[in-house]
């Protein structure tokens, strides 16, 4: 029997709180991904969350808030810190700070920094609302596949180890948070690509935002300080190779017996080869509607015979950056497998 879903009820909201506040895992709904949240100063909790996605301890976890207050009771609010949360809290944003005592050393992986989130989606709201503490949550996919943006995904990808899913529908955004580090005195560095762009945090922060994630070489990926941005990190199992924006599909495509090809809008002429079938992250090629897809679609097909399915990238600036970098993440296993 697959677990049943809460949905966005009062009541609902109410026993998912009591849920979190005794110590359960619940996955949740944020206007990003779905998160696998537990009460994050109940170390034993964020075991549990560990445990479901099969992720290494050595990786931490975003802390999710409601308030202010609560964000001063985990970490030091840094310089800076006020001029991004008044722009883009409760929003898409996740800052690294200095950590208090207070936080578990399990949900940082030891570490003296808390990656701190406050979420706009209203159904996670609601929830942190009600239980009244801040929630450890990753995205809730086993570690190394994709995020979910719906509970369905949740559902399909964890089965029966996740046992809450609280369904607030599709994710609006689709990709995750942006992270930026603020722990260096002076200094931003943007850990990751998300839908908060490095352009709107330096107009936002008044000062150059260092970014090694979009600088680095496939092969530094392995030592960089954000572990869920290991090359490998979003990994769908059918072989997954891209083209440049604009370009023809590659020429792969055509020696399968049955291939996908995904374009970032709907192409203006159908794809001619009877083995390729071609699908559009969105009608219009907007970043903001590719963005929304850009799992689910990867999702859809990974679940279907295909023996390769070719992806665009899109234009690589604002939320075309995160989008490109989540599809890079994903045909890293496809590179690796034939080296
Ligand atoms: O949109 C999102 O950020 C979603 C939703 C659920 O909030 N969460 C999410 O969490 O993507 P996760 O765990 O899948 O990715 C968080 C990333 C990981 O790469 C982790 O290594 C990094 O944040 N991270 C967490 N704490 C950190 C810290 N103190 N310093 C540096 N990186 C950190
Ligand atoms: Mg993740």
């Amino acid at each position: 029997m697959p677990p049943p879903f809460y949905t966005a009820t009062l009541q609902d909201i109410q026993r998912v709180a009591q849920l979190l506040a005794s110590g359960e895992v619940v996955a949740i709904p944020t206007e990003t991904v779905y998160g696998l949240a537990a009460d994050a100063l109940n170390p034993t909790a964020v075991r549990r969350i560990f445990e479901i996605k099969g992720r290494p301890l050595i990786d931490p976890l975003i802390v999710h808030v409601g308030s202010w207050t609560q964000l001063e009771k985990l970490a030091l609010p840094v310089t800076g810190l006020a001029r991004l949360a008044e722009k883009f809290w409760p929003g898409p944003l996740t800052v690294v700070l200095p950590k208090h005592a207070i936080v578990p050393d399990l949900v940082t992986a030891g570490g003296g920094t808390v990656a701190i989130r406050m979420p706009r989606h209203p159904v996670m709201r609601a929830v942190l609302k009600a239980c009244g503490k801040p929630l450890a949550a990753p995205s809730a996919n086993p570690f190394g596949y994709i995020s979910p943006t719906r509970a369905e995904h949740v559902r399909e990808s964890l089965g029966e180890r996740a046992p809450h899913i609280l369904d607030g529908g599709p994710c609006d955004v689709g990709v995750e948070s942006t992270i930026v580090d603020l722990t260096k005195p002076g200094r931003a560095e943007l850990l990751r690509p998300g839908p908060v762009t490095p352009e709107a945090l330096e107009e936002a922060l008044g000062m150059p935002v260092t970014s090694p994630v979009r600088e680095q070489t496939p092969a530094d990926n392995e030592a960089q300080r954000a572990p869920g941005m290991l090359t490998r990190h979003y990994s769908p199992r059918t072989p997954l190779v891209l083209f440049p924006r604009g370009a023809r599909p590659p020429a792969a495509l055509k020696d399968c017996h049955k291939a996908a090809c995904i374009f970032q809008a709907r192409p203006a002429e159908a794809v001619a080869a009877p083995n390729i079938e071609a699908f559009w992250f969105s009608e219009d090629g907007s970043p903001d509607n590719a963005a929304r897809n850009v799992f689910h679609l990867l999702r859809t097909l990974d679940e279907q015979f295909y023996e390769l399915v070719a992806a665009e990238l899109a234009e690589n600036a604002g939320l075309g950056l995160a989008i490109n970098d989540r599809l890079r993440r994903a045909a890293a296993k496809a590179q690796d497998n034939r080296g």
